[in-house]
């Protein structure tokens, strides 16, 4: 079973990102096959300045290993270090109907961001589908956000398949639903482009400001606390084994449980849950050649599977003349 799935570069990541996609990633080395890489092409199509970009690559590598992405069980790198994907985009593109584009939409909601529509961000789900169908993958690990995604390469996979001929995997998303949609200190769906975010490694002032910004609603403190739709409920159980939810629960349904107590509590769980990997990141971080040189072994390991699949794909489509 191959697992693969990829993260932006275009921000701080946060703990939805964690939670959604890269503990689940990091648990999956352990055993399956894990494909796990940055995907600094997709990021052009929303940043815009080089050294902003560069910076965030490198500081999700650092994140990735810091936080347990084990390059010796798993196959991690750099997108951009695959060019061939681009390649396997143009062949998708030509049997890619605009219909399928059109209703994804992920498009719409990054225009209404603000996110300047270019032909880049149209066709973004292509790339997303060379990414998935050029490793062979069968299972790809995302939030909610990303299910339509992963929908569109398996489309592209099988009209692929019956223009030219038996050549990808159909892959599957996979979605866990508690973890489908984890919401951010304002209520919405935690995102980078919603400044809602708790930062995984953010530091200790900014991340007690944050958690004490985490809105509530107003039941007084003698009365039992919603555990429904409640974002400090969800935040901290995130946290919690089985056990730590319904204790969690008991204590928000018995009155007199104050929010900024609970607040409090959360921030120091969270700071503690990740000191460990914050000390190695840091360490990880200081030495950019040990970082560039396990991105470019990720990148050969990665190649030997792109390359198998493209020339398979150069002769069903009839490039090969
Ligand atoms: P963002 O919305 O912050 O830009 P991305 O779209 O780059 O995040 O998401 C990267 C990965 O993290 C994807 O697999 C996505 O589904 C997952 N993810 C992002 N935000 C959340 C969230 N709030 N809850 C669950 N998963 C999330
Ligand atoms: N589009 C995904 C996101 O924004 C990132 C991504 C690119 C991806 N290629 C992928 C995810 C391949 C899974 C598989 O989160």
């Amino acid at each position: 079973m191959r697992v693969l799935s990829g993260i932006q570069p275009s921000g701080s990541l946060h703990i939805g990102n964690y939670f959604g996609m890269m503990k689940r990633m990091i648990d999956y080395q352990e055993n399956h096959e894990l494909f796990c890489f940055i995907v600094n092409f997709h990021a052009l199509t929303s940043t815009f300045d080089a050294e902003r970009l560069r910076k965030q690559t490198y500081d999700a590598v650092c994140d990735f290993l810091a936080l347990g992405l084990d390059p010796e069980k798993s196959v991690f790198w750099v997108q951009s270090d695959v060019p061939e994907v681009t390649e396997a985009t143009w062949y998708l593109s030509n049997i890619t109907g605009m219909g399928l584009l059109e209703r994804c939409h992920s498009y719409k909601d990054k225009l209404a961001k603000g996110i300047p529509a270019s032909h880049g961000l149209f066709s973004y789900p292509v790339l997303m589908a060379a990414d998935i169908l050029l490793y062979g993958a069968n299972r790809v690990p995302v939030g909610k956000d990303q299910k339509q995604h992963v929908e569109v390469a398996r489309d592209i996979a099988i009209r692929f398949n019956n223009v030219y001929g038996e050549t990808f995997i159909i892959p599957e998303p996979d979605i866990e639903s508690e973890l489908a949609t984890i919401p951010g200190i304002d209520g919405q769906k935690m995102s980078k482009s919603y400044g809602n975010t708790i930062g995984i490694f953010t530091d200790e002032a900014s991340l007690k400001q944050i958690i004490m910004s985490i809105k509530t609603d107003s039941t007084p403190v003698n009365e039992p606390k919603p555990i429904e739709g409640n974002v400090l409920f969800s935040l901290y159980s995130l946290f919690l084994d089985q056990a730590g939810k319904e204790e969690l629960k008991d204590r928000f349904l018995t009155p007199g449980l104050k929010y900024g107590d609970v607040k409090k509590e959360l921030f120091s769980t969270i700071w503690e849950y990740f000191a460990p990997y914050r000390e190695k990141r840091e360490q990880i971080a200081k030495d950019p050649d040990l970082v560039h040189s396990i991105m470019k072994s990720g990148a050969e390991k990665a190649r030997k599977v792109a390359v198998e699949y493209l020339s398979k794909m150069r002769h069903n489509v009839g490039i090969d003349y």
